[in-house]
């Protein structure tokens, strides 16, 4: 990687960069080690249409998908996990093995360090080495593009670290906030992106990290100009609650953790996905709490176009790890597809597009039939 204005102007405290290290593997750790998800997980309030009589041939069944240019052999996406420690490098080696044989999408952590610590790199260009065919999405945060200092280099820099198919800017304003000394200031965010949007080939997707869109913001970044959405609704990881097991925080001006108090804050996956559909026809990534490949299917009936697994990638590369292999991850998404496969059987369908969109063909209930006809 050529240096970028980023890492001249831009250069943390090596302090600063130290805290960034320490904190990638702690990240991993713990929703390893703690249960660090949300306590309601909306998509069980969505009930899919059996069909008694399947007469489509269940093999037969089409989930292949075009994301941008290149063909996917179902709508899954391994999400934003890692990158910038020794034990990232092993984990996206794992992940973009698998995802390369599997042929669905690899997305890697966000790729600040990379810029600010060239020693990182290896654990972000090993992607593009085991995985030179699928689609890859890189990852940068709302922060780093609100900078007074970001340059279109640095973009460059990151799209040519993993040589990326897309590239995604993540919006983590809460998990910043209760972060200690997180970075809460994004008033030049619209000027910075509408730079890099005039000046960018490749797609541009605005990814959600936890905490969901609303239709305000999903109008907001489809104005914009981005090219897709990840909506990252609650219901799965909390960034807040992986911070409060990180316990650290600024006492001056909290009598109480606020990782903890908002713990459970946000917007369901699945109401984010119609928040965006009402705003946006543009690409939609479904992240947030989806557990099987019925939950693909639910967020698909619902709007979206993939599913985005991070938690459930994280624990399989984890046990790939431990265990030398990538077994536990190919495993993973077998069963997502064949989940989804299965899903599409039941209902009588043949491919993705005769579920997507289809509110028709489900039934909401409970807290989430609330969420959604709330006037
Ligand atoms: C350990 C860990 C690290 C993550 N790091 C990033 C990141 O660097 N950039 C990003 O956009 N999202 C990141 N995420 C968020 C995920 O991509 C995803 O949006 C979120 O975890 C919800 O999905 P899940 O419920 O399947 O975990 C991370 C998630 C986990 C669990």
């Amino acid at each position: 990687m050529t240096s970028s204005n980023f890492e001249k102007e831009n250069m943390p405290e090596p302090e600063q960069t130290k805290e960034i290290f320490n904190r990638k593997e702690e990240h991993l750790k713990i929703p390893i080690e703690y249960d660090v998800q949300h306590s309601i997980n909306y998509f069980d309030d969505i009930k899919l249409n059996h069909h008694a009589i399947p007469e489509v041939d269940l093999e037969e069944i089409d989930l292949t998908f075009n994301f941008f240019d290149k063909q996917i052999s179902a709508p899954i996406c391994i999400s934003a996990i890692t990158g910038g420690h020794p034990v990232s490098k092993e984990i996206n080696k794992i992940l973009a093995q698998a995802a390369e044989e599997e042929n669905i999408i690899m997305s890697v952590g966000s790729q600040r360090i990379g810029l600010e610590d060239p020693s990182t790199l290896d654990s972000f260009n090993i992607v593009r080495e085991v995985a030179p065919t699928i689609p890859v999405i890189g990852n940068l945060g709302l922060g780093q593009v609100s900078s007074p200092y970001f340059k279109q280099e640095d973009l460059n820099a990151c799209i040519d670290m993993i040589n990326a198919d897309a590239m995604a800017i993540h919006l983590n304003a809460l998990h910043e906030l209760v972060q200690y000394k997180g970075n809460i200031s994004y008033s030049n965010f619209r000027r910075n992106f509408k730079k890099i949007r005039d000046n960018t080939k490749i797609p541009l997707i605005a990814k959600e990290v936890g905490s969901g869109i609303n239709q305000d913001v999903a109008s907001i970044i489809d104005e914009l100009g981005f090219d897709g959405f990840d909506v990252g609704g609650a219901g799965g990881t909390s960034f807040a609650a992986i911070e409060s097991k990180r316990n650290n925080f600024d006492n001056d001006k909290y009598s109480r953790n606020p990782a903890d108090v908002f713990r459970e804050w946000g917007i369901p996956t699945p109401v984010s996905i119609v928040n965006v559909r009402k705003a946006s026809q543009k690409l939609a990534i479904a992240t947030g709490g989806l557990k099987t490949g019925i939950d693909i299917a639910k967020s698909i009936v619902l709007g979206a176009d993939i599913g985005g697994f991070a938690y459930k990638f994280l624990k399989s590369s984890w046990q790939d790890r431990k265990d030398n292999t990538i077994a536990n991850t190919i495993r993973e998404i077998r069963t997502l597809k064949n989940e989804l496969r299965s899903s599409l059987w039941l209902m009588n369908l043949n491919n993705l597009s005769e579920l997507k969109n289809r509110r028709e063909k489900c039934v909401i209930i409970g807290d989430l039939y609330l969420w959604l006809n709330q006037k």
